[in-house]
């Protein structure tokens, strides 16, 4: 007799902690997902920030499939003329609204964008320096890595990039240690992974302004904030500032495994030449990845979705009220309930999971609870949501 699923899972699928959720998923649908039992899940995370539009939308389906009847995979990134490629590159530089950001460079995935953009800096601005913000995430390689704000989570793996700084998100004070040396500030308007932080638009202002002052490139990893995640297409858009370089993965895919950093095309064109191929991948841009990405988009702006996101953000902000949660913090559908520690946000998290709802915590923030649902979420499935935290809450808080 062969194994089950579960037992094939522990067996051969690598781990990455010693306690997977280990939920056995048959379908996915909107905000909800369905376990081999038939049991039914709100998505409260999109697994993680990523379904915007949520599971299986059906006119992402729909681009895919369109795309899989005319092709696939054909060359490495860069060489041929694909429609889906360069419509979703026309549609991205229209979204960001500016004239500066008219240049694409597709890419797997999250980290993989990072790495690209910061091999521009350095490439663009012959410095070697990058600063970054503690208990920031920007990905998994050793180059990303290099970037994160947390030293328990990179100790094991060094050495890793050197001339890497970090300030604090939101500091005044430290924008002074952004210096004629720095090739580039990794930033997100809302941190996420530190637990939802986010800072004044004087803030970005000054930011913005320190950058062109000495020279040095400001990348705003929109990985988790863009696609409307935060109220605005991206979240830049509320700051009244313009990045040199825009990253953006996770919820841009629709569900599909999709990456990108813009830039003007002066500075992108430095990776063309000197070394030629100074970043090159295989799958970057897959064009079924860019058939889905493009029907998100058109989907987030043909229906509006950003009219809505405010108002739902305030239905979680009025329903939340409890003696468990210690403090509220969000932008959007980007929150984090604070709780006094982990123990307490990780019992709720436990029956949550087992009413029926997937929430989870924060990779540098364990004592809040992330709120990040599709952004297609309707009010009465907030109040439902709401409901199942609060019961959690108050049986945790009860005993
Ligand atoms: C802000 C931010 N940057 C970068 C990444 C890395 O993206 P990926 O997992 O697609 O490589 C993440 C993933 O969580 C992220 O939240």
């Amino acid at each position: 007799m062969g194994f089950t699923h579960r037992q094939l899972f522990q067996k051969h699928m690598a781990p990455t902690s010693d306690a997977p959720l280990a939920l056995e998923i048959k379908s996915a649908e909107h905000i909800y997902l369905t376990d081999v039992d038939d049991k039914k899940y709100i998505d409260l995370i999109s697994g993680i920030a990523v379904s915007n539009v949520g599971h299986r939308n059906p006119e992402v389906v729909q681009a895919i499939k369109d795309q899989l009847d005319q092709y696939m995979h054909l060359m490495v990134y860069g060489e041929y003329i694909q429609s889906p490629q360069v419509l979703l590159a026309e549609a991205l530089v229209k979204s960001t609204n500016t004239s500066s950001l008219n240049q694409v460079y597709f890419t797997n995935s999250g980290t993989e964008a990072v790495e690209g953009a910061m091999k521009l800096a350095k490439r663009y601005t012959k410095r070697r320096e990058i600063i970054a913000c503690h208990n920031a995430y920007h990905g998994a390689t050793q180059g990303a890595l290099s970037l994160a704000g947390d030293e328990q989570f990179k100790n094991s793996f060094r050495p890793l990039l050197p001339d890497v700084r970090h300030i604090q998100h939101g500091n005044l004070d430290d924008l002074n240690q952004i210096t004629i040396k720095t090739a580039a500030i990794f930033i997100e308007i809302v941190g996420g992974e530190a637990g939802v932080r986010s800072a004044s638009k004087a803030y970005f202002q000054a930011l913005r302004a320190r950058c062109t002052e000495v020279g040095c490139l400001l990348i705003l990893d929109e990985i988790q904030t863009g696609f409307g995640r935060t109220g605005t297409f991206w979240a830049f858009q509320a700051m009244d500032i313009v990045p040199d370089v825009l990253l953006s993965a996770k919820g841009m895919g629709g569900g599909m495994p999709i990456g990108a950093f813009l830039a003007n095309e002066s500075l992108m064109q430095t990776l063309s030449y000197a070394p030629v191929l100074g970043h090159i991948t295989t799958f970057g841009g897959h064009p079924v990845s860019c058939a889905a990405s493009l029907a998100t988009l058109n989907y987030i702006q043909n229906n509006r979705l950003l009219d809505q996101i405010e108002e739902k953000h305030q239905l979680f902000k009025e329903l939340l009220i409890h003696p468990i949660i210690k403090d509220f913090r969000g932008v959007g559908l980007m929150i984090a309930v604070e709780m006094q520690d982990f123990k307490t946000v990780k019992a709720v998290i436990d029956t949550c999971i087992l009413n029926g709802l997937i929430t989870d915590w924060f990779l540098f923030c364990d004592n809040s609870l992330r709120i990040a649902p599709p952004l297609v979420i309707t009010l009465d499935e907030i109040k439902m949501a709401c409901n199942i935290l609060l019961q959690a809450m108050d049986k945790v808080y009860k005993s």
